[in-house]
């Protein structure tokens, strides 16, 4: 069900903690699978992400789908760090079952929540950023069980 690079970043997670005083901090759910993750942004004076690091209550996938997103942004500047959608973390770990792609969306939305932190902290206008949502399942598509 799911691919080796799944299961790596589930039993051996990247970036998996906390960033104390961070440049902006994410944090959204899924009030309908009660899945949470938040993301901690270290940002320099020139834009560039040096650290980031993530705590997820959440299921294998969502672990997953964080510690993959974590690996995607670091060292990139804020610009680059916006690229990295859903799809890219899911491409990036060769897939996800159709049931799980929601949780690759939370990686997503916690990337941009943390953005949008660093960016209110600033008082700057990051480029393409729309203000996150706290809670992601509304914007699902409804599946069938
Ligand atoms: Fe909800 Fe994975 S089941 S984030």
């Amino acid at each position: 069900m799911y691919t080796q690079k799944v299961m790596d970043h589930f039993t051996n997670p990247r970036n998996m903690g906390e960033i104390e005083n961070a440049s902006g901090v994410g944090t959204v759910g899924n009030a309908k699978c009660g899945d949470i993750m938040r993301i901690y942004l270290d940002i320099d004076p020139d834009g560039i992400i040096n650290d980031v690091k993530f705590k997820t209550f959440g299921c294998g996938a969502a672990v997953a789908t964080s510690s993959m997103a974590t690996e995607l942004v670091k060292g990139k500047t804020v610009q680059e760090a916006l690229q990295v959608t859903n799809k890219a973390v899911m491409e990036a770990l060769d897939g996800l079952p159709p049931v799980k792609v929601h949780c690759s969306l939370l990686a997503e939305e916690a990337i941009h929540a943390a953005l949008w932190d660093y960016a209110e902290k600033n008082g700057i206008k990051i480029e393409g950023l729309q203000k996150p949502k706290s809670d992601i399942h509304e914007e699902e598509e409804e599946v069938e069980y």
